[in-house]
């Protein structure tokens, strides 16, 4: 039996509060309902998730580049790092397969400093503003890609 490829998801500072953090901007959800969701959503699409969280930049840096030892696909919120972060950009830009980019909040109708999308460069899928079911959706898309016959090269990295 083959094993079920592994898609990591990462999320960025102060996403560990989800739930009781700005709820009327991030919603009630909890991480670990998210967890929960996307373990869900994961075993029903063949895939297995593996999750972290870090508030540390060094730290998301160093999870992007252990996931690109062994993962077919990357979900990562960097949270406000987005907005200036070219260290986690980078790590994005070396992974090997496709990297999705997902915001709770639709950053772009947000405040100024919130449109500068720094890590957003290292992404190939981008989604804002879906709330909790964003992380979803990027692992329903990101499925399609490493499912393609050519490992998801045609919609990766274009
Ligand atoms: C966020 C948007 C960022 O601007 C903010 O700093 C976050 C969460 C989102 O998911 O909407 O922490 O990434």
């Amino acid at each position: 039996m083959t094993s079920a490829p592994v898609i990591t998801v990462i999320n960025g500072p102060n996403l560990a509060a989800l739930g009781s953090r700005e709820p009327d901007v991030y919603g009630t959800a909890t991480q670990d309902d998210l967890i929960t969701s996307l373990e869900e959503r994961g075993r029903a699409l063949g895939l297995k998730v593996d999750f972290f969280q870090s508030d540390v930049e060094g730290e998301i840096v160093s999870a992007v580049n252990r996931a690109s030892g062994g993962s077919a696909a990357l979900v990562i919120n960097p949270a406000g790092y987005s907005h200036y972060s070219v260290a986690i950009m980078d790590a994005m830009r070396a992974f090997p397969g496709p990297v999705a980019e997902v915001h709770i909040s639709q950053v772009h109708s947000r405040e100024t400093l919130r449109q500068n999308l720094v890590t957003a460069r290292g992404a190939d899928v981008f989604l804002a503003g879906a709330g909790i079911a964003g992380y979803l959706h990027a692992l329903d898309i990101l499925h399609e890609m490493i499912t393609e016959t050519d490992g998801g090269n045609t919609l990766a990295h274009q």
